[in-house]
Order: C-alpha cells, then structure tokens, then sequence
C-alpha cells in the first residue's frame, strides 16, 4: 500500500478486498487486535463539523491499544492562517505515528501527506470520503455475499465526495454503479473522477458499467443497492439550500423509487441524513435500510486501515 489513504483510486483491487477481509476478521475477533496498536498515536485533524468519524477513530484507535487525539483546526495556528500546512504537517509528524484530517480541500490534504513522515489518511474533503466508501462495501458484502456483479444507484449530489469514492469503489471492485443527478457540471461526478474510474476498469479488464443519468428511474432500474447522500455537504453555503432542493427533489429515495429497484433491495446512506429530503423516513428507517451497518463499520474498516498503513498486518 502506498504511505498515504488520500482516495481509494491509489489502491490495488487486492489492497481493496484485503482491508475489507481484514475488516471482517476485527469485527469477528476484535480482542485478537487489541494490543497491537500499543503505544501509537494518531492524531485527529478537522476543520469540519462530524459525529462518525470522530468517534469511530477515536474508539478504534483506543481499541487496538494506541491513543487518539482531537484536534480542532479552528483553534489553531493553522486554521487562523498563521502556519502553513507544510510547517503543520512536519511538526506533528516528529510527534505522532499516523494522522487523519477532515478538509475542506483536496489539495491541502495531499500538501499535509507530502510534508509528513507519518501516513495521512483522508477523512473527507470536498473531492472524496474514501473511508466511508470502506464501511459502505463491508456492509454491502456482509447484505448480499459478494460486490463484484452487483448493480448500485447513487440519486441526487453527484459532485460529491461519497458520488466519487463510490464510483471509484464500484471499478475497483467490478460493481455497476449508476448516477442520477440533475444536469450540469455542479451536480454531476467530476470528469476527472470517471476518466480515472475508467482507466481503473481497464486495468483489471472488469466488466463494471459506470452510468451517468438525469433520470432517476434509469437508475435505479434492477439496481441492488440504492444510495444517496445529503443536498448540503459541509461545504455547501446555506444560502444555496432553497435552489438545491428544488433542483433535487426529483432524486429524492422514497417508496416509489425503491419499488423499481430489485425487490431484495438495500438503501445505504453514509449520514447526517435529513428525512423529508434526499431520503423519506420510511425508507431509510424501514427494511431495505442497512445504514446502521454502514455507520458501525467505519470502526472495523478503519482499524484495518489503520494496521495496514503502520505495516502492523
Ligand atoms: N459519514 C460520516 O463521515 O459522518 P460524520 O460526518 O458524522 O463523520
Ligand atoms: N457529502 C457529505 C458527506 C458527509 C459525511 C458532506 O461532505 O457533508
């Protein structure tokens, strides 16, 4: 694996499946791991608001015997502008052994990487949440026995880091993933994004299908898993919100919706979620819904990134 976890794109298919393999064993047997942190710090950067991350890394990093510190950018040198990232990134690295940072922007986590002696792990930007896209295929594989033949349906937020890292995913792994948004660059994955999944799929010749689509129904058309994320990420202005829910109420999960995806169905979400919204209650809080699972598996997926980033498995 290389030093850092910036974006999935950077990992091999066997890397991928490896980390979800060691995932399962940490959730099986999690004593087994319980020593083999022991003396390692990681620290814990964010500039954006989160109740997931923050505790499963946290939690994670307690249970495999190391320890965790929170560190809030807005009380910091760096986050009045009066540090560099590059002068951040080397002071901490000569204290701890491995960090992660929740960024507004991709490139200050890839500065933070190449200043740092330590691994960096992405724990989202605007680009990509490639952590999250982890504890997503853990789950999917734990509801449905296997990812690679499997059709997933992304509606609404395409220009999206979750959109990104999932469509990374699905290549990676030989899935089909359809996107639903509405048209135009704003709400569409980036071009980079598909040009790189692409060149993904070619190199391991998978059969993956990646569908971009303004309509919803095309979508989700024999889709085995349905996802969606909230119309207003972290960094998203509020005052955007009332055009943007205009735009993506036709995307919005609801029953209708998931009636024409298969029957045996599951409905993810990374959360926050907003009910009413990008999905209705009745759905992320009824059968279909696995996205507890998810939310618990950023736990085991990220203390196996973790033992695999300090080599310790
Ligand atoms: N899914 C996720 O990253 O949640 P938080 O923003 O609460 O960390
Ligand atoms: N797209 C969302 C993900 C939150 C975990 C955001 O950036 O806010």
């Amino acid at each position: 694996m290389e030093k850092d976890f910036l974006t999935l794109s950077s990992l091999s298919r066997e890397e991928f499946i490896a980390l979800l393999d060691l995932a399962d064993d940490l959730k099986k047997n999690p004593k087994k791991y319980s020593n083999a942190l022991q003396g390692k710090t990681l620290l814990m950067i964010f500039e954006k608001p989160s109740l997931r991350t923050r505790i499963s890394f946290e939690t994670g990093m307690t249970q495999l015997g190391g320890h965790g510190i929170y560190y809030d950018l807005s009380t910091s040198p760096l986050g009045k502008q009066k540090e560099s990232i590059s002068d951040t990134a080397t002071t901490a690295s000569r204290y701890v052994d491995i960090i992660m940072a929740r960024l507004f922007s991709h490139q200050h986590i890839e500065e933070m990487a190449k200043h740092s002696r330590v691994p960096v792990i992405n724990a989202l930007t605007d680009y990509s949440h490639p952590c999250q896209i982890l504890a997503d295929f853990q789950a999917i594989r734990e509801a449905k026995g296997k990812l690679a033949g499997l059709k997933l349906a992304y509606l609404g937020d395409g220009n999206n880091n979750v959109t990104h890292s999932l469509i990374f995913g699905a290549a990676l792994c030989g899935m089909d993933i359809a996107v639903a948004s509405p048209k135009g660059t704003d709400y569409e994955p980036q071009k980079e994004v598909m040009k790189k999944a692409h060149d993904i799929i070619k190199k391991y010749g998978s059969k993956s299908k990646l569908i971009l689509t303004n309509e919803p129904s095309e979508a989700v058309k024999n889709a085995d898993i349905v996802c969606t994320d909230s119309w207003m990420s972290y960094h998203i202005p509020e005052s955007e919100k009332e055009d943007r829910v205009k735009k993506f109420m036709p995307f919005q999960v609801n029953e209708k919706i998931m009636k024409l995806a298969k029957k045996d169905a599951v409905f993810i979400h990374c959360l926050p979620a907003t009910r009413g919204m990008e999905v209705t209650a009745n759905i992320i809080d009824g059968a279909q819904s696995i996205v507890f699972d998810e939310a618990e598996n950023r736990l085991h997926t990220q203390k196996a990134l973790m033992l695999k980033l300090l080599k310790v498995k």
